[in-house]
C-alpha cells in the first residue's frame, strides 16, 4: 500500500525546475531512502510534501484516497506527515523540555488555548528526551546545545508529532559515530512500530543498512527506484554519481 504518491509534480524556482514532472510512491511501513546528486530536488520534495513550499502542477495522493493539489503546513500533521530539517530548526530561546512540550501540546489554535501541560504530556516528553539522550539537558536552552544535540532534539520533536510518516532530511550529516548509532536505532524502531520513514542520505553505507526501498533523483526526475542493492548497481545511477 502506498501511503504517499507524488503524481507528475513540478516545482519551479524562477524558471528552474527543482522537481520536473516527478512521480514517486512511498510504501507504508518501510524505510524509503532517497539519494541523488546535490541540487537534484531531494529537499524540495520534502518541502513540498510538508507544505513548506507550494508546487506548480501535479498532485500528492495520501493513503491512495485523498488527492491534494495544494498542501498547507497546518494540514500536514492531519494527513499524517512530519519532518526534520537539513538545517536544524528549533526554538532557541526555549528550554529543551519546552521545545518538546510545545510540540506535544500544539494541536491547533483552539486546543492550544485550552490545553495545559498535563502529567501525561510531561511523561511523554521525558520518554522522548530519554530516547534521544537529552533528559539530563532538559533545562538547558536549545540554543546552547551542541550541533549533534540540536539534531537529536529536532528528531525528538518530530517523534512527538506521532505521525504515520516521518521524513528525515540528512539526519546523519555532521554527527559523531555515537550519535549516528542512536539515530539509526531510532529510525529502525520507527519501522518496528509500523511507521513509514523517508530518509534522505548521502552515505551509501547508511542507505544500504537502513533502506528497504531506494529512490534516486536526478535533475528533479526519478532516475531509478526499487530494491537498494539492485538500484545501486544500475549504470545510470553509477554514472549520475561519477558525474557529480
Ligand atoms: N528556495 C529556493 N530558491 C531558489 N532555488 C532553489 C530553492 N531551493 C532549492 N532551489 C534549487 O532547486 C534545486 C533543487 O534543490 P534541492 O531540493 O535543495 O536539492 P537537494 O536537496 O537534492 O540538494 C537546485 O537547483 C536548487 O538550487
Ligand atoms: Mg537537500
Amino acid at each position: 500500500m502506498n501511503i504517499l504518491q507524488v503524481k507528475n509534480l513540478t516545482k519551479s524556482y524562477d524558471g528552474v525546475k527543482a522537481l520536473n514532472d516527478l512521480s514517486v510512491s512511498i510504501q507504508k511501513g518501510v524505510i524509503t531512502g532517497i539519494i541523488g546528486p546535490n541540487g537534484s530536488g531531494k529537499s524540495t520534495l520534502v518541502h513540498v510534501l510538508t507544505g513548506m513550499t507550494g508546487f506548480n502542477s501535479g498532485a500528492v495522493v495520501v493513503d491512495e484516497r485523498v488527492e491534494l493539489e495544494t498542501i498547507q503546513p497546518y494540514d500536514v500533521p492531519v494527513y499524517g506527515v512530519t519532518r526534520t530539517f537539513q538545517d536544524v530548526r528549533l526554538f532557541n530561546q526555549m528550554t529543551v523540555l519546552d521545545n518538546v512540550l510545545l510540540t506535544l501540546t500544539e494541536r491547533g489554535v483552539f486546543a492550544a488555548l485550552f490545553e495545559r501541560h498535563t502529567a501525561l504530556h510531561e511523561e511523554k516528553a521525558r520518554e522522548l528526551l530519554e530516547q534521544v539522550n537529552l533528559w539530563q539537558k532538559r533545562h538547558e536552552l536549545a540554543g546552547n546545545l551542541s550541533y549533534g544535540q540540536r539534531k537529536l532534539l529536532e528528531i525528538a520533536r518530530a517523534l512527538a508529532m506521532n505521525t504515520e510518516v516521518i521524513l528525515f532530511d540528512e539526519p546523519f550529516a555532521g554527527l559523531f559515530p555515537e550519535i549516528i548509532k542512536l539515530v539509526k536505532q531510532i529510525i529502525k524502531d520507527l519501522r518496528t512500530q509500523g511507521k513509514t520513514v523517508v530518509l534522505i542520505e548521502h552515505n551509501m553505507v547508511l542507505i544500504r543498512e537502513l533502506s528497504d526501498e531506494l529512490l534516486v533523483l536526478d535533475s528533479g526526475q526519478l532516475l531509478a527506484s526499487g530494491d537498494p542493492e539492485v538500484v545501486l548497481q544500475k549504470r545510470e545511477v553509477v554514472e549520475a554519481y561519477l558525474g557529480e
